[in-house]
This record gives structure tokens, C-alpha cells and sequence, in this order.
């Protein structure tokens, strides 16, 4: 092993260009490939900028630089001092940034040999994610990762810039903290010098960066590492990062623009995009009855239809019974489909009883004629209204749910992703925004028998809607709070809050907090409230759902440096771990899993 005494780096592997020929560089970084054509030596070396081919010329080094080129393997951490050379004509690769030149080696020093890597450090390689995972110092090498960490510094870089122009500050809230309610489960801490008493983890910092207004900060933000303990996908870690945001004295649209202008920045700045701005903004009820979502991809058009008034009123018991208790029969139509193999319909009666709905039908306008398991129910005349309302022609299929609203809205809203996907009309490219607007306050949750708040319970109700507040309407209360969708991903969401300290109470009420308990979790927010509270609102962003689409990863993972798996494990350095007895006794805990394997031995 040799050090690096008396070489100073010069240059980064993938910046020499045909402009560099001739001048003497010194490079540092990991070998990427090496190729031995006798008494040539080729070697790929690499850092973070790129690649750049090292030649080793038995007949014009000495022989003992040469050896040790010839011991070279992949990921050897090397440094070569060299002279940058023309490629000839014929060996140009145009493939790689540094294609048109070569380093020729005068001096290597190895400064570290590799062990063989357990998977190849190169992109588009198929390595379960389990081994990069817990290889990741490897997996990390690889360059689209390294280009998808760079991006995301990048893209903090720029937001911290834009909102310091415009007058934010940046201010840490507390990560030991009185659990926040955002509707998922805390992280705990115990606290050792309160035995018996624990910190949560922050969900997000939503209520320190309203006592912020109350403060006086008037604008803030915060890159900000959040915590929730839930069920884990694509899209989800159980630690995450916001861009946390809150401003006082704006009204809603106020907001809305300076987060159009902020993305706008971003999205130019970080991948050269254009995103036109203002964005449309839908309200939640259309955003459900046309696309069966809260967050639709309008990459693609395929609405949902109703065509209740089309097909009630028959022998057709399955549709009939819906209608009369209150439901509907919706359908989307997916053009050119109508000659789906059945199989594949057969798939997609299951797919959509995932979602709840009790099954499936179909009307296939083909050639020769209608089919559909539901035909013999009707007449002629029905399938011709119903394909002139939906727009259906010769050719075309559509993918029929009854069931109550809510059901048939989600199980047609994936299924419309489903057949997006299938027939292929999402333009990876495309990049469509939207506001979700005009959110439901609350949301009922069967399990807990009572009403949830769809945001946080410090979400404005509209003004119009205040008094539908404990009454039997509350279902119908709307309220100030908003979401920014891309290409079917909610990236952030936020609302005008409640500045008022009695409209805070009785919005906790409407949640079936006691006034004892809403004082007990959140008293201190109410005495601040009594002094002086500015009018205020604000959202947060997913920092790795923002960078996952600019980087078109389909994980959040592939953004993370070091993310958990499925199972919220980091199964690199293994945590979460058994503790000593002796740091559990001075917490003065004891679990209960420890217990039960003790009895089992
Ligand atoms: P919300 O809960 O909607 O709002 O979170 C804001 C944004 O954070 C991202 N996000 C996540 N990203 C990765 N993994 C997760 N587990 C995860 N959970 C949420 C989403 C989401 O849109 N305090 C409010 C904001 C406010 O009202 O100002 C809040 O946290 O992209
Ligand atoms: P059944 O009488 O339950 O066999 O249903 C007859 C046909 O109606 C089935 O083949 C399905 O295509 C369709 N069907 C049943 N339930 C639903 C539903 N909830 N929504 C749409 N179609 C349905």
C-alpha cells in the first residue's frame, strides 16, 4: 500500500476534455474495469464526476510501474499521474464524456487493493436490492446513484437559496419532542433522567413551526428529517425528509403561486425542465368522481363515467340492487381494447376486489357486436346510449364497477392506472402538476367508529362551513388545505390553520378530544394561541418523493443514501439491534419480547 505523499490531485476523472491534450494531471479515484492486451494495460478509472481510460505502456514506463499495473483489480483505490492524449480515430468512444482522450500512465500508486465486490459497480446491473443494501458503500459507487445523491444535494441547495430570497428563514424545531399527530404511529425515546416518560420522534414539526408564527418569524422553512412508524412501500421510510414550510399574513393563493414559482426554480435549475406554471388546480370532489383518486396522474386522460341512469331499472339484479341503496355503476374506457383476452379479464376481477369492489363487468364493442356478461339484460338500445355517452366506438372496451360511491371510485381509479400503464399512454417524460384543492375536513374511520381529520386537526375549516361543525353534517365540512400532485404522487400537502383559539377547541371536540384532553396534548398551542396569533399557513413537501420523480426512479430508496428495507430494517449496519440489560435498567424499561424468549429457553 502506498500514500498519497507528493501527488496532489490536479483534476477529477470526468472533466478532461480534447481541450486538456498535453497537459499533465494528476487523478484519484477506484478502478472501474481493466483490460490487459499484453503489454497494454486499459484501465477505467473512476470517481464521482466519471470515467476516464488510463493506458500502461510496458515499452514507455518502467518495469516496475507496469507490475503493478498488471495487479491492478476492480475498486482498487488508485492514484496516476499522467500526460492527457488524442485517441486515434478508430478508438474513440463516443459513449462516455471523456471518450476523445486517455490518460498516459507516468506513475500509479496503489493506495488501497479491494476485495472482488459482491455484485459489478456498474448501472442497469440486476443485484437484489437486499445485497446493495447491505453492500450500499457499493452500491453507492455505482454512477446512477451517485448522480441521484448529487441531484439531491443539488435540489436543497436550491431550495434553500430560493427561500432565502424571498425572505424565509431557516429554524430547527426540536427532533426530542410531545408527539405530533399527524395520524401515524410515534417513534419513541424514553427519557432515562424521567423514568417512565418518553419523547416521540417529530412526524413532521407542524406544531413548533406554527408557534413559530405566533413568535413572530412570519416565514419560515426547514429541511427536515421527519419519523412515522407506519407500513412501509415504494413511496414511503419511516424516516423522510420534508421541506417544512410556514408563512403568515398570505391567503391561500398567495401560497399556492410562491410554491408554483419555487417548483418552476427547482425543476429548471436542477434537470433543465420547464414546468409551466400556474398549475391547474381541481377540487377533491372532481379529482375523485373523475379519476377516482386524490392525487390522479393526468398524464393520460381516461375518466370515470356514470352510467347509473343508462343501466337501472333492468332484470339486472347486480346493478339494480346497488342503484337502489344509493350506489352507482361507473365505467372507464379504454380505447382499441375490446379484443382483451379473457384471461386477462379474469385478472382484473381480482385486481379490482383488492380495492373492495365485489366485481367486475365489461362491454366489448367489437365487430361482431356486443359482449358482455350483462347482454342478455338489456337491449340493443342500451349499449347504444351508453356508447354514445361515454364516447365508446367499434373497437373499444369498458370496465364496469358497481358498488357504493366511495368503493367504485377507488377500485376504477387503480384500474384506470392499471390500463394507463397496460396500454402504454403515460409519457415517462411528461411531468404534470396539479392542486388538489378543498380537501373534506374529516374522514370517517369505520374502525374507530368517529370522524378523523383528513390533514391534522389544525387545518381551517372554510368560513362557510363553521357552523356544519358537531352537527350531523360534518361529513359535509370542507377544508382550507391543499395538495400538490406530480404524475399521481402527492409531493406535499399543507392548509390555512386555525388562529383562533376557540375554533381550535372546538374543532379538537369535533374530534371526541375532552377539553381535559386536548388541554393535556396540546395546552401549550392553546395559551399561545390567546397571544396574538397571526393569521398563517403553510405545507410540506416530500424531499425524496420530489427527487425520486426528477431522477424517474420508481423508489424513494434509489434517492436515500441509506435507507430501510420493506421490514424498516438498515440491514447494513443491522438496526434496529437487542440492547444491553444495563442501558435498558438505566431506562427503566423492560420488554416484554426478552421475557417471553427467556421462559422459552
Ligand atoms: P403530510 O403528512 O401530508 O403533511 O406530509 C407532507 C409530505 O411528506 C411526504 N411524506 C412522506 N415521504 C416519505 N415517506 C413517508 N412516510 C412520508 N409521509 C409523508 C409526502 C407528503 O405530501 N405537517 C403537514 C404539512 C403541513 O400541513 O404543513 C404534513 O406533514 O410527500
Ligand atoms: P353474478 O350474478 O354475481 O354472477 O354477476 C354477474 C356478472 O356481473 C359478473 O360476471 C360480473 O361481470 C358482474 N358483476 C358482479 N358484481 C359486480 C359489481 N359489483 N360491479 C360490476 N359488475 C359486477
Amino acid at each position: 500500500m502506498e500514500t498519497l505523499q507528493g501527488m496532489k490531485r490536479t483534476h477529477h476523472c470526468g472533466v478532461l476534455r480534447k481541450t486538456d491534450v498535453g497537459q499533465e494531471v494528476v487523478l484519484c479515484g477506484w478502478v472501474s474495469r481493466r483490460r490487459d492486451h499484453g503489454g497494454l494495460i486499459f484501465v477505467d478509472m473512476r470517481d464521482r464526476s466519471g470515467f476516464v481510460q488510463v493506458v500502461f505502456d510496458e515499452a514507455a514506463m518502467n518495469e516496475g510501474t507496469f507490475h503493478k499495473a498488471e495487479s491492478l483489480r476492480n475498486e482498487f483505490c488508485i492514484a496516476v499521474r499522467g500526460k492527457i492524449r488524442a485517441r486515434s480515430e478508430e478508438t474513440i468512444n463516443p459513449n462516455i464524456e471523456t471518450g476523445e482522450i486517455e490518460v498516459v500512465c507516468a506513475e500509479l500508486r496503489i493506495l488501497n487493493p479491494s476485495k472482488t465486490p459482491p455484485f459489478y459497480i456498474q448501472d442497469g446491473v440486476d443485484v437484489d436490492e437486499m445485497v446493495r443494501l447491505k453492500y450500499r458503500y457499493l452500491d453507492l459507487r455505482r454512477p446512477e446513484m451517485q448522480k441521484n445523491i448529487i441531484l439531491r444535494h443539488r435540489v436543497t441547495k436550491i431550495m434553500r437559496d430560493f427561500f432565502d430570497r424571498n425572505g424565509f428563514l431557516e429554524i430547527e424545531t426540536p427532533m426530542l419532542c410531545k408527539s405530533t399527530p399527524e395520524g401515524a404511529r410515534d417513534f419513541l425515546v424514553p427519557s432515562r433522567v424521567n423514568p417512565g416518560e418518553f419523547y416521540a420522534l417529530p412526524q413532521s414539526p407542524q406544531i413548533f413551526k406554527q408557534i413559530l408564527q405566533v413568535a413572530g418569524f412570519e416565514k419560515y422553512f426547514q429541511i427536515v428529517r421527519c419519523f412515522r412508524d407506519e407500513d412501509l412501500r415504494a413511496d414511503r421510510q419511516p424516516e423522510f425528509t420534508q421541506l417544512d414550510i410556514e408563512m403568515s399574513f398570505m391567503d391561500q393563493d398567495d401560497i399556492l403561486t410562491l410554491m408554483e414559482e419555487m417548483i418552476k426554480e427547482l425543476f429548471k435549475k436542477a434537470i433543465g425542465a420547464d414546468v409551466p406554471t400556474p398549475f391547474e388546480r381541481m377540487e377533491w370532489d372532481t379529482a375523485m368522481d373523475k379519476y377516482g383518486s386524490d392525487k390522479p396522474d393526468l398524464r393520460f386522460d381516461m375518466p370515470l363515467m356514470d352510467i347509473s341512469e343508462y343501466v337501472k331499472g333492468s332484470s339486472f339484479k347486480v346493478f339494480n340492487s346497488v342503484i337502489e341503496n344509493g350506489g352507482m355503476v361507473k365505467c372507464i374506457k379504454v380505447d382499441g381494447y375490446a379484443d382483451i383476452p379473457r384471461r386477462r379479464l379474469d385478472d382484473l376481477v381480482k385486481f379490482v376486489q383488492v380495492y373492495g369492489a365485489k366485481g367486475l363487468a365489461w362491454i366489448q364493442y367489437t365487430e361482431e357486436g356486443i359482449k358482455s356478461p350483462f347482454k342478455k339484460f338489456y337491449e340493443d338500445e342500451t349499449f347504444a346510449k351508453i356508447a354514445e355517452a361515454t364516447g365508446a366506438k367499434t373497437g373499444d372496451l369498458l370496465l364496469v364497477v358497481a358498488d357504493k360511491r366511495l368503493v367504485v371510485d377507488t377500485a376504477l381509479g387503480q384500474l384506470r392506472l392499471e390500463m394507463g400503464k397496460e396500454r402504454g399512454l403515460i409519457d415517462p417524460d411528461k411531468l404534470r402538476f396539479l392542486w388538489v384543492v378543498d380537501f373534506p375536513m374529516y374522514e370517517w374511520s369505520d374502525e374507530e367508529h368517529r370522524f378523523k381529520a383528513m390533514h391534522h386537526p389544525f387545518t381551517a375549516p372554510r368560513d362557510e362551513d363553521i357552523d356544519l361543525l358537531n352537527t350531523d353534517r360534518m361529513g359535509d365540512v370542507k377544508a382550507k388545505a391543499y395538495d400538490m400532485v406530480l404524475n399521481g404522487v402527492e409531493i406535499g400537502g399543507g392548509s390555512l390553520r386555525i388562529y383562533n383559539a376557540d375554533l381550535q377547541e372546538k374543532v379538537f371536540e369535533s374530534l371526541g378530544l375532552t377539553p381535559e384532553q386536548a388541554h393535556t396534548k396540546f395546552g401549550f398551542m392553546m395559551d399561545a394561541f390567546q397571544y396574538g396569533t397571526p393569521p398563517h399557513g403553510g405545507l410540506a413537501f416530500g424531499l425524496d418523493r420530489l427527487v425520486m420523480l426528477m431522477a424517474k426512479r420508481p423508489s424513494i430508496r434509489d434517492v436515500i443514501a441509506f435507507p430501510k428495507t420493506q421490514s424498516a430494517r438498515d440491514v447494513m449496519s443491522n438496526a434496529p439491534s437487542p440492547v444491553d440489560e444495563k442501558q435498558l435498567r438505566e431506562l427503566s424499561i423492560r420488554t416484554a419480547v426478552k421475557k417471553k424468549e427467556k421462559k422459552e429457553n
